[in-house]
């Protein structure tokens, strides 16, 4: 066979040899895929069977063992025994779930917050003088920080308290390009609907088309149904798991991050209103939101206008 021939069959041979492996690596990739996926789902299921187990077991362990029990409550601060579930909740809590079609926007550093805590409470007011401009994505990503985002690596906190850590609460950004989610874990976006949908998230009044962002609280009750609320429930005879507490610790839940955005928007120079949507079917439907979810406020932000002429009309 002629040199060239032979050099064409061998390249033949090897780009064959390389469609194989690329086959085989790809088969091999989406079966492992398949494998973390499915491992997964057991890992989430053996802890959900192993708390259920734990429930169960609780009755019976404190009626055998009342007063060893009542003295071992005595021994342990309510910290301490709220650090130590805590830490057993964060362990079958993953990183924010992600779907193969889902858009993701990952948010740039926040602008950091350079004034004292003396001036920005000194300057926080509800201002619903807006220019209408869009705000700088650093600035927005200043205030889902402070109201939501992660402070301590360590367990994942958040910048803000939530009654038995059950961050119930999640942030969606309502802006001229659609509605996000945000998530704290990966400081990013979740593209959630697309155009302007800013008109259905209050009232058609000037001052409220002008703010460039409403960042709309939504507390899921889902979220409130922890291990730790049945067994605070259980040791210390106190209902978290629905009804009037329940409520109350959910509002406070929003209200400490309304205060958190009111208090950013003071040190960025940012005008910010907090809001109730009186009327929030629209709305709802625009975020998809499930039956156990609530819309509890929204912060309507914007820049100000440098002068009356810096409105946009
Ligand atoms: C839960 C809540 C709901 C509010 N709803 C509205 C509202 O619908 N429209 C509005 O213009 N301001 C609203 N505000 C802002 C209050 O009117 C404002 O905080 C109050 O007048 C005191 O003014 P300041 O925030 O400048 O101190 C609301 C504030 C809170 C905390």
């Amino acid at each position: 066979m002629p040199v060239k021939a032979k050099l064409k069959k061998s390249i033949e041979n090897l780009k064959a040899e390389l469609k194989e492996k690329q086959t085989r690596l790809t088969e091999d990739w989406e079966n492992a895929k398949i494998g973390i996926k499915a491992r997964q789902k057991l890992f989430t299921r053996e802890v959900k069977a192993k708390q259920d187990e734990f429930l169960i077991e609780w009755d019976d362990v404190q009626e055998r063992y009342k007063d060893k029990f009542d003295q071992w409550l005595d021994r342990f601060e309510i910290d301490e025994l709220e650090t130590m579930l805590d830490r057993y909740k964060e362990e079958s809590e993953p990183l924010e779930p992600i779907g193969e079609n889902d858009v993701l926007r990952m948010l740039p550093m926040p602008r950091p917050l350079n004034m004292t805590l003396q001036q920005a409470l000194e300057k926080r007011r509800s201002s619903r003088d807006f220019s209408g401009e869009p705000i700088d994505e650093e600035m927005v990503s200043s205030l889902l920080w402070a109201a939501s985002g992660i402070n301590r690596k360590k367990g994942m906190k958040r910048t803000t308290p939530s009654a038995l850590n059950w961050q119930d609460v999640t942030i969606y950004v309502v802006q001229a390009n659609g509605i996000w989610k945000y998530l704290p874990k990966r400081h990013a976006l979740l593209f959630i609907e697309g155009k302007d949908q800013r008109e259905h998230f209050g009232e058609i009044k000037t001052w409220m088309k002008l703010a460039s962002q409403h960042l709309v609280f939504v507390s899921d009750k889902r979220k409130t149904e922890t291990f730790t609320t049945k067994l605070v429930q259980k040791a210390f005879k106190t209902d978290f798991s629905e009804g009037e507490l329940n409520d109350r610790a959910r509002a406070i839940n929003v209200g400490v991050k309304v205060q958190a955005v009111y208090l950013a928007a003071a040190a960025l120079g940012l005008g910010c209103t907090c809001r109730i949507l009186r009327d929030d079917r629209e709305a709802r439907t625009l975020m998809k939101l499930a039956p156990e979810e609530k819309i509890m406020a929204i912060c309507s932000v914007g820049e100000h206008p440098a002068s009356i002429f810096d409105h946009v009309i």
